[in-house]
């Protein structure tokens, strides 16, 4: 079972999120590797059972530019039964927060399985680790489901 995490973060909240999910899948034995949106070849996504997608929000409750290629990529690839969650970091002064997470949310929905979303505001606290936790467990769920499955 083969997980990829890819993320962009501009000032290191998003990425402070993602390496405690990764290490969180490590702790549950997944064969898990975290990217860069940068160090991601996107055509690899359908080597994937699952994707976790990690993003900050940008604009006006936009999508970073850098993440544009992948969200387009899961509009047109084969990928519908790849199982995917998304989680980010936004915040909440802003009209829309975490506007990335929805609209990613939204579009894996209609193109994937998508399994979990999680919202973090700002930078990880102390009662987020537990809402990670809870992320990292519905997620493996769904996989354990998929490996009896076959
Ligand atoms: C110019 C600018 C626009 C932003 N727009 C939003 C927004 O619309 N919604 C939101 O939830 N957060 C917004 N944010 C907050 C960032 O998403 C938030 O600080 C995030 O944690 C940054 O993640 P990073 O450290 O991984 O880059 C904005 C931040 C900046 C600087």
């Amino acid at each position: 079972m083969k997980v990829a995490i890819i993320y962009s973060s501009k000032t290191g909240n998003t990425e402070e999120v993602v390496h405690l999910i990764w290490k969180l899948f490590l702790v549950e034995q997944i064969d898990v590797t975290l990217y860069r949106i940068e160090e991601f070849q996107i055509r690899d996504l359908i080597n994937y059972e699952a994707v976790v997608i990690g993003t900050y929000t940008w604009g006006n409750g936009e999508i970073p530019q850098e993440m544009m290629e992948l969200y387009r990529a899961f509009e047109t690839m084969k990928v519908k039964r790849l199982l995917t969650g998304i989680v980010g970091t936004g915040d909440s002064g802003y009209p829309k927060f975490c506007g990335a997470v929805d609209e990613f949310r939204d579009m894996l929905y209609v193109h994937t399985k998508f399994i979990v979303t999680l919202k973090i505001e700002v930078n990880l606290q102390m009662k987020d680790i537990d809402r990670c936790r809870k992320f990292v467990g519905i997620f493996m769920d769904q996989l354990n489901q998929k490996q009896t499955i076959g």
